[in-house]
C-alpha cells in the first residue's frame, strides 16, 4: 500500500478528485479524520509546509506539494510530475503608493518563505532583513512592519483588497507529486504504475 501525504484544503480535494477519476473509486475523508485508506492507498492530511517532512522521513512514500514549498525546504526528494493544480505565483508585494528601488541599501521583507526571499534579494545584491511570519502576510506592510512582502498570489484578491500591488514575480508554482528516494526504489513498480495512470488521466 502506498502512503500519500496531502496538504489540507483545496489541493487535497483536487488531488482526491484526480484519484477518483483515475481509479473510478470514491476517495473522501470522514469529517475530522486525518487518515483515509481506500483503493489500496493510504492518504494523510497534513499542513502544506509539512508534506516534504513526512515524505523525507518516509512516514509517507509520496506527497503532493507546491513547487514553492519544495524550493523553500530544499529537501532531497524525487519530483515525479506536475499535477497542474494549485497554480500560483510567488511575488514581491508593496503598498500601492510604494516602488521597489533595487538601489536602496537594505529592504525589510515579511514572509513565510525566508529562503526564497533571501535568495531573490541576494541575486539582486541587495541587503535584506527578513521578518518571518506565519500568515496574513498582507497586513505587515500596511501597519509598517516591513517595506515589502514575499508571498503567494493566486487570484491577487488578497493583495488588492489590502491596498497592495505586485512589484515583481519571483517564481511560478503548481502542485507536484513527489516521492521519497528510498520509497521510489522500494515501490518503483507501484509508483510508476500510479504515475502512468495519473498522467494518462490528466492528459485527457
Ligand atoms: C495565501 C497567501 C495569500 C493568499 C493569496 O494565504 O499567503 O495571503 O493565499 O491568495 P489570492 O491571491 O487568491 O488572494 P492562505 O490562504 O494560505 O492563508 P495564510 O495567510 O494563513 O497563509
Amino acid at each position: 500500500m502506498l502512503t500519500i501525504a496531502l496538504p489540507k484544503g483545496r489541493i487535497a480535494d483536487e488531488t482526491l478528485d484526480i484519484f477518483e477519476k483515475t481509479f473510478d473509486t470514491k476517495f473522501e475523508f470522514e469529517d475530522r479524520k486525518l487518515i483515509l485508506e481506500t483503493g489500496g492507498f493510504r492518504f494523510l492530511l497534513v499542513r502544506n509546509q509539512d508534506v516534504p517532512t513526512y515524505v523525507l522521513n518516509q512516514a509517507a512514500d509520496l506527497g503532493v506539494v507546491g513547487l514553492d514549498v519544495l524550493k523553500e525546504k530544499e529537501m532531497d526528494l524525487v519530483k515525479l510530475m506536475d499535477l497542474g493544480i494549485g497554480k500560483c505565483r510567488v511575488c514581491i508585494g508593496m503598498r500601492e503608493e510604494d516602488e521597489l528601488d533595487l538601489n536602496r541599501p537594505e529592504i525589510v521583507v515579511a514572509t513565510k518563505m525566508e529562503n526564497i526571499a533571501r535568495e531573490y534579494f541576494a541575486s539582486k545584491a541587495m541587503a535584506v532583513k527578513i521578518i518571518k511570519l506565519y500568515g496574513s502576510i498582507e497586513l505587515a506592510p500596511i501597519v509598517g512592519l516591513c517595506d515589502a512582502i514575499v508571498d503567494i498570489v493566486e487570484t491577487g484578491a488578497t493583495m488588492k483588497q489590502n491596498g497592495l500591488k505586485v512589484v515583481e514575480d519571483i517564481m511560478e508554482s503548481s502542485a507536484h507529486l513527489i516521492a521519497n528516494k528510498n520509497s521510489f526504489i522500494a515501490h518503483k513498480e507501484d509508483i510508476l504504475t500510479l504515475y502512468k495512470k495519473i498522467n494518462d488521466n490528466i492528459k485527457v
